[in-house]
């Protein structure tokens, strides 16, 4: 992908970012003897999700944005951190047995096999909430915390009930038989496009992006989500779980409604392609520079990972 230098680096020390931030946040809190385990122990389930790897594709578009809108990176990267966070909570979650019962996640042993699942949903929710902390600290030190505020609901109501919660009962609660490419697209749509899409409009509002670019990023961001979740159901079904670092066949396994399951891999596939056409051709028409947008396109519908 063709990342501005910047970014580029940022992405490449992602990690040692995020466990800082971690590090920070627990570093002002009373060590003693009854408070100690406790700390080690959600530091830890924290960690482990959080550094396990993952392909850092929200945290990158948002920095991508906020680098083409002319944001300020620094205050840009707490929302990056943050939305790594909410995405790694909604990793950790999704796995659980009571949901996809998966037992690998970024080519390690999932989060609840490790530490239990009390503790994992309990460094989800950690996770959940530090961004939020995060986010609101990066806006009141802006002279304008406006913006920071305005990035911030975007990506809380992408994440909520209205967005990745929503598509997220959604999937578990349609089943074969009552679900069409409509309702197959409102799961997709919200499950994963809609904290993609935020990462876009996010990016942008942190810089000076006007109404009118807003509503091109929207329309782009959404078509973005889409098409990930698309190849993500394609991975399912044909990808190599050494290179995806999670099992394959879990949607079959879970009787999950996906495209490759109502329409076909061939019809499927199709659908990708024509998806890339129309965002290519959409982001024709934005004003800011758009390297990064077209070859995170062609990135996401032809990966394998
Ligand atoms: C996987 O997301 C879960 C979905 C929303 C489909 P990613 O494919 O971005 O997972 P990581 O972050 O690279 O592990
Ligand atoms: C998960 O979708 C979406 C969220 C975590 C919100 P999937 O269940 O398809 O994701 P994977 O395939 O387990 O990564
Ligand atoms: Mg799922
Ligand atoms: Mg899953
Ligand atoms: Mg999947």
């Amino acid at each position: 992908m063709k990342l501005n230098r910047e970014v580029q680096t940022l992405i490449s020390r992602f990690d040692s970012l995020l466990s800082g931030a971690i590090e920070a946040h627990f570093s002002d809190i009373e060590r003693t003897n009854a408070s100690n385990r406790a700390i080690d122990i959600v530091k830890e389930g924290m960690n482990y999700s959080l550094l396990a790897g993952g392909k850092r594709i929200r945290p990158m578009i948002l920095l991508e944005m906020a680098t083409a809108y002319g944001a300020e990176l620094k205050t840009a990267l707490e929302f990056a951190i943050a939305i790594e966070m909410i995405h790694t909570y909604s990793l950790i979650h999704d796995d659980l047995p009571s949901m996809d019962n998966d037992d690998l996640r970024r080519g390690k042993p999932t989060n609840h096999v490790v530490f239990g699942e009390d503790m994992a949903i309990l460094s989800g929710d950690a996770l959940l909430n530090l961004a939020s902390e995060l986010m609101i600290n990066a806006s009141i030190s802006l002279d304008s915390p406006e913006k920071g505020l305005r990035a911030m609901y975007e990506i809380l109501q992408a994440s909520g009930s209205k967005g990745m919660i929503l598509g997220q009962v959604a999937d578990i609660k349609y089943h074969e038989g009552v679900i069409d490419r409509e309702a197959l697209d409102f799961i997709n749509a919200n499950k994963t496009g809609k904290l993609l899409k935020a990462a876009v409009l996010a990016g942008a509002i942190l810089g000076r992006a006007d109404d009118a670019e807003l509503f091109k990023l929207k329309s782009i961001g959404e078509a973005i989500g889409l098409l990930f979740q698309l190849v993500d159901d394609i991975l399912d079904v044909v990808g190599d779980e050494s290179k995806i670092g999670k099992r394959t066949q879990i949607d079959l396994q879970n009787e999950k409604c996906t495209y490759p399951a109502l329409l076909g891999l061939e019809q499927t596939r199709a659908y990708v392609s024509e998806l890339e056409q129309s965002i290519l051709m959409e982001i024709d028409k934005l004003s800011c520079q758009s390297d990064f947008l077209r070859s995170l396109v062609l990135f996401l519908s032809r990966r394998d990972y």
